[in-house]
């Protein structure tokens, strides 16, 4: 009987999560930092829960909401932990199907980590593992003396795969500058080289489902590889050369026709 989830595919086991499996059986919710949370919890035998107990706990220990038979942590039950006070909701109609899931307003950074859903009567437990991303909006400059594209991503979570595209969304070769993690942020930074004017886009995907938000910049013209410049400032250093030159020998020959004319040498 203990065999029976390590025979289903992982993908059942998301659908699936309603039903007990032990306390082996955890459920993964990923949402954008920001965001609300839902964290599911609901009995597969779809019996009605409005006169029984469940507790939802962090880590074990810190209390993130208690219903118990109509009274909960909104309407007058107390010892909620503060992080989580007026941010917790549960779904009332919901209950008569058995469904204990919660909803979390705004999730933040500290709120990540692994909660248990418990019904005290049946010793059901449900593990919910939330993890809270950022998705920030990738920064995209344009090094116009140099041709090239830059894009960065400053810090997001989980780590996105990070791409120029051009204007018909086609992929374009780029080098990566930076790729760092830290305190669980990643920090990527690619360029490309424009080969032609027009619009380009940095698009950093994470999650398939999250919105992504892209950033865009156009190149009116392409620039030209400055050798015209080049040449000129070499042109004008070789001329100034020859004119410096060209005065220390005047010099010399001026001194030593000097010099003899008073008998110094
Ligand atoms: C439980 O209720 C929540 C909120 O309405 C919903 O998102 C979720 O799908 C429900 N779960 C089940 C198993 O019906
Ligand atoms: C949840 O618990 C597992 C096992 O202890 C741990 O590896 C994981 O990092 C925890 N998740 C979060 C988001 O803290
Ligand atoms: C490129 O992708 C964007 C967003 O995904 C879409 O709105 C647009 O129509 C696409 N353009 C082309 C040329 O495929």
């Amino acid at each position: 009987m203990e065999l029976l989830p390590l025979l289903i595919p992982s993908f059942c086991f998301l659908t699936l999560s309603g039903l007990t499996f032990g306390a082996e059986s955890v459920t993964s919710v990923i949402v954008k930092e920001d965001d609300d949370a839902i964290l599911p919890c609901s009995l597969s035998t779809n019996e009605n829960i409005e006169s029984i107990v469940f507790d939802w706990k962090k880590e074990e220990t810190v209390q993130v909401f208690m219903y118990n038979k109509g009274d909960h942590h909104n309407n007058g039950l107390t010892d909620q932990n503060e992080q989580f006070k007026s941010r917790v909701t549960h779904f009332p109609e919901e209950l008569k199907h058995g469904n204990a899931s919660i909803r979390i307003k705004e999730t933040k950074r500290e709120d990540k980590g692994n909660y248990t859903c418990f019904f005290p009567k049946s010793r059901k437990i449900f593990k919910v593992e939330l993890v809270v991303g950022a998705a920030p909006k990738p920064y995209v400059k344009l090094l116009k003396e140099k041709g090239l594209l830059e894009c960065e991503v400053p810090g997001a979570y989980p780590k996105p795969t990070v791409e120029w595209q051009d204007s018909d969304n086609k992929t374009l070769f780029s080098k990566t500058l930076r790729d760092i993690e830290d305190k669980n942020r990643f920090y990527i930074t690619i360029q490309t080289s424009v080969t032609k004017p027009g619009c380009y886009r940095c698009v950093a995907t994470q999650m398939a489902k999250w919105h992504q938000i892209p950033s865009e910049t156009c190149v009116p013209d392409v620039p030209e590889p400055n050798t015209g410049l080049i040449v000129a400032v070499a042109g004008l250093a070789g001329v100034l050369a020859v004119v410096v030159v060209g005065i220390l020998v005047w010099c010399y020959f001026k001194n030593k026709k000097k010099n003899k004319q008073e008998g110094v040498v």
